[in-house]
């Protein structure tokens, strides 16, 4: 080869190395884009499916706005999803994927208060926040005095819950006396039961029976016979949608026609599947917002929500929607690469306005927040009235 043809081979050699350069490492090019990743530890499977489906559906709906929006100060958001399928033991499984495989830099979820209970000493190891937008029991985040660290929620908590459902039943159900029919494979419902029977003792009421079951139990027929000989005015079923949808098919099938009470673990399209409308009529539950709220963000929250989804959101979605947003404005305020200065921003939450109100936590990490009651109409949930707390 001339020396004229080896000095234009390496003449294209270098212009080709240039281009290659300024292509990977040089500032023009646009850089592969690094997201922040967000651990979702949800119901997504099991019998409290219908739970974790609308809590991701929320927080896939805030992070799709965000990131179209430009995400936080230029990186995208991206949610890592694992299933507990509505067990205690899956849950804690979950948590370990997202931390050790996703490491994911914040959780939210589980919905459930023991799906929560047993997650959490994982995100307490590893030094990463969970917030729960639905765990209502006290236990998530003091147990034995102690503030758990890294463990937060978006909701109101069961003494407030089982008080404003003791209230309503002898103030507008006017019950003198009550039964209580109570999942004892739930830590929430236990809670719940205990913390109704005390309000209700308090305001005057009688609890003339108790009868326990437990999760996939699909036959109430002998505890409801039992409860129907002790004539109660009431009766108080603080469970999940799936045995209550049964339980309230059941119990009318027995010519029980007394008001039948629960808690926000029936807020569930599946009652009604379940129980049929005609079943579900003179039956009320507490619950953490009604879809019909006049509030504007909470009216905008349901239009995109029902233009996403062709659904309208349960309290389950509008939580998610909250617990999701407490994760942003903490990433927001304290940078999205270490854990543990965000969980210290989510322990700062003040005055964030959500879609289920405005949310404050106080030193045990916990919102105070009002609850409504929602009563079933021809198999559609209507707004009752709003308890402040
Ligand atoms: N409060 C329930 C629990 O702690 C979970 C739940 C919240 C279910 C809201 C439905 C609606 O287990």
């Amino acid at each position: 080869m001339s020396k004229k043809w080896l000095t234009l081979v390496a003449l294209a050699l270098v212009v080709t190395m240039v281009a290659v350069l300024a292509g990977c490492g040089g500032g023009s090019a646009p850089a592969k884009p690094a997201t922040i990743k967000i651990g979702a530890n949800f119901e997504m499977t099991g019998g409290q499916a219908t739970f974790g489906q609308s809590s991701v559906n929320a927080v896939k709906l805030l992070f799709k706005q965000i990131n179209a929006a430009g995400g936080i100060n230029g990186k995208q958001l991206e949610l890592v999803v694992a299933d507990n399928k509505s067990e205690p033991a899956e849950a804690a499984n979950a948590m370990t994927k997202l931390l050790t495989q996703d490491k994911v830099v914040a959780v939210v979820g589980p919905v459930t208060s023991s799906d929560v209970l047993a997650a959490s000493p994982i995100a307490m190891d590893k030094k990463v926040a969970v917030v729960s937008n639905s765990a209502t029991n006290p236990k998530v985040t003091v147990e034995n005095g102690k503030v758990k660290e890294f463990v937060f929620r978006a909701c109101f908590l069961d003494p407030f819950q089982g008080t404003v459902a003791a209230n309503f039943a002898t103030k507008s159900l006017k019950a003198k006396t009550a039964a209580v029919y109570v999942d004892m494979s739930s830590d929430y419902a236990k809670g719940l039961a205990q913390f109704f029977e005390e309000a209700f003792t308090k305001a005057g009421g009688k609890i003339v029976a108790k009868e326990a079951y437990q999760q996939k139990d699909t036959d109430f027929r002998a505890a409801l016979t039992k409860i129907k000989a002790a004539n109660p005015d009431v009766i108080f079923n603080p469970g999940y949608y799936q045995e209550v949808g049964m339980f309230v098919k059941q119990a009318r099938e027995l010519g029980i026609t007394v008001p039948l009470l629960g808690g926000d673990g029936w807020d569930s399209p599946k009652v009604v599947e379940i129980a049929g409308a005609q079943a579900l009529e003179n039956t009320f539950f507490v619950n953490h917002y009604a879809a019909d709220s006049k509030d504007p963000d909470t009216i905008k929250f349901v239009e995109t929500y029902k233009k996403e989804y062709g659904q309208t959101p349960d309290a389950l979605a509008a939580l998610a929607w909250d617990a999701a947003l407490m994760v942003v404005e903490a990433i927001k305020k304290a940078g999205p690469d270490d854990p543990v200065k965000i969980k210290d921003a989510i322990a700062q939450t003040k005055n964030l306005k959500g879609v289920t109100g405005v949310i404050t936590l106080n030193a045990n990490h916990d919102p105070v927040k009002s609850a409504v009651i929602i009563a079933m109409k021809n198999g559609k949930m209507v707004f009752q009235e709003t308890v402040n707390p």
